[in-house]
């Protein structure tokens, strides 16, 4: 079989973008990506799923030009957005009896973003289908995995998952298939932090919904091929239903020492305690990582420094992030230095009003911590372990 192939006549024809480092200008992708289309025929039709970013479109060309590839009858689009949609008019130039395949709301999408032609789509419910033949494409509209358009294909003779964005991981391999789970497993964590923790309520219900469907492939549309999805699926239950950890995460930021030196405290006042700890210097820290961290933190304790009378633009950076990604976070606090005041509290404070968090005393000291503060850093640490071990996080 070829080693492209997920099954006889389902080939992936997708970029591997090995040199990659910035997503949508703000993701950093270590690992670089990939954009994976997928090619299926049917002894009737053909489709085609997902396209490329328009940067890799040649590539994509030339996997079709390769596999000889004549006509294409369907263009599925589970999902509008660039790095999946930028290669369709290209595709559709080539292919001009190709039919583009997607919701009514991706189709609104398409024809803004694209400027796609409207006579070029046929818009599909939930659970609609259409035959290839000897094979079935069923449509499952999941709405906010991670825009309101989105849909996942089934193809249900060979029980493969088209779920575009969702399962995926911006990791490069020129394996087709998973091959080493940990790797897949932080980089798949990524991903979700960065992209799909924010709908995690969404995915709940789409969880819940794959539940009904025998499932033996998702082939998402970044990253390797899940052939052993169970690992991927059993993965994504733990971060969108599982309690927050005992972890605390202090992103942090300090520019004469003070708060660093709050920060150490505090950190060793945790660990005392038996409480885990992340903690991140925003001057050099990858705010992947960063993200990944709030995947299970029960509790965020924010380092900062007063600058300008207000919170360093660095940490106000990272708060508006973690609040933007909408974790299951359960306290918050804020730790830090000032020189001779400022409002930096109340304007993290009002940072934070996505967070659903109960605020924990914060600590802020004049200059050098003292042993008052150091005190009242230690009271902070005995109240986050309390409340950690009053709701049973492990
Ligand atoms: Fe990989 Fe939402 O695009």
């Amino acid at each position: 079989m070829n080693n492209r192939m997920l099954a006889e006549g389902v080939f992936f024809i997708g970029a591997i973008d090995w040199d990659r480092r910035l997503f949508d200008s703000l993701i950093p992708l270590p690992d670089g990506t990939s954009y994976n289309s997928y090619l299926i025929k049917g002894n009737e039709k053909t489709a085609l799923i997902d396209t490329v970013d328009p940067t890799m479109t040649g590539v994509l060309m030339g996997h079709l030009n390769r596999l000889e590839i004549k006509k294409i009858d369907y263009v599925i689009a589970n999902h509008a957005e660039q790095d999946h949609s930028g290669s369709l008019p290209h595709v559709l130039e080539k292919y001009p009896e190709a039919k583009l395949v997607c919701t009514p709301r991706c189709k609104e999408f398409l024809m803004e973003l694209l400027l796609i032609p409207e006579g070029k789509f046929i818009t599909v419910n939930d659970k609609d289908t259409i035959s290839l033949g000897n094979r079935t494409l069923e449509f499952i509209h999941a709405p906010w995995v991670h825009w309101p358009e989105t849909m996942l294909t089934y193809l249900r003779e060979d029980k493969i998952l088209f779920p575009c964005d969702l399962f995926g991981s911006h990791l490069t391999t020129n394996e087709l298939f998973v091959t080493d789970e940990g790797q897949v497993y932080e980089a798949a964590k990524r991903y979700f932090a960065e992209i799909m923790m924010p709908f995690s309520s969404h995915i709940q219900r789409h969880l819940e919904r794959l539940k009904s469907y025998t499932i033996n492939t998702i082939a998402p549309s970044h990253g390797p091929v899940h052939n052993k999805p169970e690992f991927i699926l059993k993965a994504y239950h733990s971060w969108v239903f599982d309690d927050p950890k005992n972890i605390v995460v202090i992103p942090y930021i300090s520019m004469h020492g003070s708060t660093q030196k709050m920060v150490r405290h505090l950190v060793e006042a945790l660990t005392e305690r038996g409480v885990a700890v992340k903690q991140f210097d925003l001057t050099a820290t990858d705010l992947g990582k960063l993200a990944m961290s709030l995947v299970d933190a029960a509790t965020i304790v924010v380092g900062v420094p007063t600058i300008l009378a207000g919170p360093h633009p660095n940490v106000a950076h990272a708060v508006f992030l973690a609040n933007a990604l909408r974790p299951k976070l359960k306290f918050a606090s804020i730790i830090g230095s000032y020189g001779w005041g400022g409002r930096t509290v109340e304007q993290l404070d009002a940072m934070m009003a996505n967070l659903k968090v109960e605020v924990l005393t914060p600590v802020l000291c004049k200059g050098y911590p003292k042993e008052a503060d150091f005190i009242a850093l230690d009271n902070l640490a005995e109240s986050i372990a309390q409340k950690h071990k009053e709701n049973k996080f492990a």
